[in-house]
């Protein structure tokens, strides 16, 4: 069966890495790729920043790959993460040998809380004096989010059995980070929540305060593996995590609902470099490997990341690594090396 997979190549260099990502798809599967428009572009043009058609393409397609929106961001993704009805942002944070990275042991997975929380859109100005915000959390979310952590942990340690790897180093299989020391009733209830989720599923759980997380994964990552948060600490903290593996080029993210997905580079449209055709693609094309594992083609997604792998030890490399390469150097390289 061949897929059909909505692209928005959205602003800046949006245009020059989704491209990139679909070289790589086209040269590992069939897909059918309909591409449609969103951002700052569009809505200089129409006056909206997402058009229907494309909210509407997303909410029905299999997958959709996004590339980035400019200032018009908000007003691009949030819409889409709700038309893909995705409840968890998947984050990983990786550093590749070849980079030169702050913390190169870094290997982590943010699953991070998609739909409530500070960013539910309660906000309010009640008098010149004083606005509020109300924080959303519910039992349904947060355990969905749970739900969804233990069937990752458990999923990756069945592909890291078959292979004959230790994944988790004897660490628990995830670490919810939280406040729920201050924010009693709120982040009470999602920590308790998710595990409770993970006692229920046999799941080995532990808990840090969101705080002492930001300090103690700087010291040492190693001592997290899978980290599922409340929404906006898994903004921040795997933005701090992408700090210490090296760059924003390198970054890929899936937004994941219950029969469709978005997936998506953690950077914006990198205005200063854009149109030069110097992006780095790695960030789109791992996310394209996060779309493979997606739709079930296991294979193909790990060829796709071994290939990136060894294009990030080798080189090409674009100028945000310390090299020269084009965008397109760095794409071909990729597709030269992989299987078969
Ligand atoms: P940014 O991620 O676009 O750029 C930050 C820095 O990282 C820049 O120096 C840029 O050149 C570099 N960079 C990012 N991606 C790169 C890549 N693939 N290859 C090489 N270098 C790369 O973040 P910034 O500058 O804060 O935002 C720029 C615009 O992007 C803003 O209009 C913002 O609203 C938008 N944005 C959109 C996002 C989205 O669509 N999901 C996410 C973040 C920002
Ligand atoms: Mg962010």
């Amino acid at each position: 069966m061949t897929e059909e997979i909505v692209v928005v190549p959205g602003d800046g260099i949006g245009p020059e890495v989704v491209p990139a990502a679909i070289r790589v798809l086209d040269a590992v599967g069939d897909f059918e790729f309909v591409e449609a428009d969103a951002g700052d572009r569009v809505k200089e043009e129409t006056g909206e920043a997402l058009p229907a058609e494309t909210y509407d393409l997303a909410a029905s397609a299999d997958a959709t790959l996004f590339g980035a929106a400019g200032e018009t961001a908000a007003d691009v993704i949030l819409p889409l993460r709700r038309a893909v009805d995705s409840f968890v942002n998947v984050r990983p944070a990786k550093a590749y040998p070849g980079v030169d990275a702050l913390r190169p042991e870094t290997d982590l997975v943010f699953l991070r809380e998609n739909t409530e929380g500070v960013y539910a859109g309660h906000e309010d100005r009640l008098t010149d004096d004083v606005s509020t915000l109300t924080r959303v959390v519910t039992e349904s979310a947060s355990r969905r989010l749970a739900e969804y952590a233990c069937e990752f942990v458990q999923s990756r340690d069945e592909a890291a059995s078959a292979a004959a790897e230790e994944t988790t180093d004897g660490r628990d299989a995830f670490t919810v980070a939280h406040k729920a020391n201050v924010m009693r009733e709120t982040d009470g209830r999602f920590r308790d929540a998710v595990l409770s989720v993970a006692a229920e599923r046999g799941v080995e759980a532990n808990e840090v305060l969101m705080d002492a997380f930001a300090t103690r994964v700087c010291l040492d990552p190693t001592q997290f593996g899978v980290v599922v948060c409340p929404n906006l600490a898994g903004d921040v903290l795997s933005d701090l995590a992408a700090g210490l593996v090296g760059g924003l080029g390198l970054l890929p993210s899936a937004n994941v609902g219950p029969e469709r997905a978005l997936f998506e580079p953690v950077h914006g449209t990198a205005p200063d470099i854009a149109g030069e055709g110097v992006a780095n693609p790695s960030a789109t094309i791992l996310s394209a490997a996060m779309l493979l594992d997606y739709l079930g083609r296991n294979d193909a997604a790990a060829s796709v990341r071994d290939a990136v792998e060894s294009v990030l030890a080798d080189g090409p490399r674009t100028p945000d690594l310390g090299g020269d390469a084009t965008t397109t150097d760095v794409t071909e390289a990729v597709v030269d090396r992989l299987d078969g």
